[in-house]
């Protein structure tokens, strides 16, 4: 297994070679797999079947954990790493038990908040000399030892004349997450073909062709993050911790309500009442601030605006945060949908809509193991 950030490709095992044979290598390539997004409010699981370059929706299942249940479902914390593997396991299993799920490649997210990502740039050099200088590079930026992580990168912006500097964009995920994922995958039995950072799987499950500078955002249970993509690529990434949850606790604090009602009124009322939109729209306006910071960044090293601002996770579907997002940044505001390429029985569609956001990652994840 090897951990796969956006780049580095993942080769297919080679096949047993058949010495009498002096046929070109046949390349096999899986007909159904599975794509595992593991959230701190939910284990969801897509299986995605083949059948030449359709890709048809074979499975889908998810596991929420009661809202009531305080404690994220994912949580890093060595003390109760353990623990923890044992029963996202177990909701893992259940989940393919239930949903009949047949298929054993699956494919994991990890989870941005465990993902470091970090940009600096390196002066012109030759290719040969770039793995050294980022390794080197590498070690200034990891806030942890080198050899407690796995990293990796890319450079995002090739100079277009030789004296211009090169930009690379690192990912490092500590080694300790990367063997809980690998446990969790053997005590279920899968073939776990790579890990991947969620957000790659966001952009894959958004569009495989967009070249416009974009923001993309996944507003999940307890994390945000504000993606740059420009020409396909992943700018930048930052994650903060003002995310569904946050909304729902001060709802909940304001109406003096519990929790699940206040849930329930996130989901109805959203930032589209009066009276929620007092209480929700400064915690909204910090998700927008961040937004706009991503922008400038990106404009001020590139020179280029941000076109369109996309929206994806669970708190993507916040009624009225498309329009106040809209005009809040004056942008084309859209909410992803991961389903658009994907074939799937008619009967699906009123039940696929509303649930786009929150499978993007875990749709991501599923076309890359069909890869
Ligand atoms: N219709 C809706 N309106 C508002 N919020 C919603 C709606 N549907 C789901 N959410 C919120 O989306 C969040 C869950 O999103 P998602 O499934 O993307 O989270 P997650 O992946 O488990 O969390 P994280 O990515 O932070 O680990 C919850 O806070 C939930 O309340
Ligand atoms: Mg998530």
């Amino acid at each position: 297994m090897k951990i796969e950030l956006p780049f580095g490709s993942f080769n297919l095992p080679s096949l047993p070679k058949f010495p009498s044979f002096s046929l070109p290598p046949l390349r096999v390539l899986p007909n159904a797999a599975l794509g595992i997004d593991i959230g701190t409010s939910s284990l969801k699981v897509v299986e995605l079947s083949r059948w030449g370059e359709r890709r048809n929706l074979k499975n889908y299942g998810e596991l929420r954990i009661p809202t009531l249940y305080k404690k994220p479902f994912r949580t890093f914390e060595k003390s109760t790493l353990l623990l923890e593997t044992r029963d996202i396991a177990r909701a893992l299993k259940a989940i393919l038990q239930e949903a009949n799920i047949k298929s054993r490649r699956a494919v994991f997210s990890l989870p941005d908040f465990s993902s470091f990502f970090t940009n600096f740039q390196l002066p012109p050099m030759s290719k040969e000399e770039i793995p050294d200088a980022v390794t080197y590079e590498a070690r200034r930026h990891i806030p942890v030892p080198l050899s407690e992580v796995i990293f990796d990168w890319e450079i995002v912006d090739h100079a277009t004349q030789s004296k211009d500097p090169l930009d690379v964009l690192l990912v490092a995920v500590p080694n300790e997450v990367v063997n809980q994922y690998q446990e969790i995958a053997r005590m279920c039995e899968l073939d776990l073909v790579a890990l991947e950072a969620e957000v790659f799987g966001l952009i894959r499950s958004w569009s495989r062709d967009e070249r416009t500078p974009t923001i993309l955002l996944d507003i999940g249970a307890q994390s945000t993050t504000v993606n740059v993509v420009s020409e396909g690529m992943l700018r930048s990434s930052h994650s903060f911790d003002i995310a569904g949850n946050t909304l729902t606790e001060r709802l909940a604090k304001a109406f003096s309500t519990d929790y699940e009602t206040a849930e329930r009124e996130k989901a109805t009322k959203g930032i589209a009442a009066p009276e929620t939109i007092t209480v929700l729209s400064p915690l909204v306006d910090l998700i927008i601030k961040e937004i706009e910071a991503q922008a400038l960044a990106f404009k001020d090293s590139k020179g280029k605006d941000i076109q369109k601002i996309i929206l994806g996770g669970g708190a993507a579907l916040l009624p009225g945060l498309k329009d106040y997002v809209a005009k809040s940044t004056g942008k084309t505001v859209e909410i992803i949908n991961p389903f658009h390429t994907i074939f799937y029985s008619p009967v699906l569609e009123y039940t696929l809509q509303p649930l786009g956001p929150s499978y993007a990652v875990a749709v991501g994840m599923a076309l890359r193991a069909l890869e």
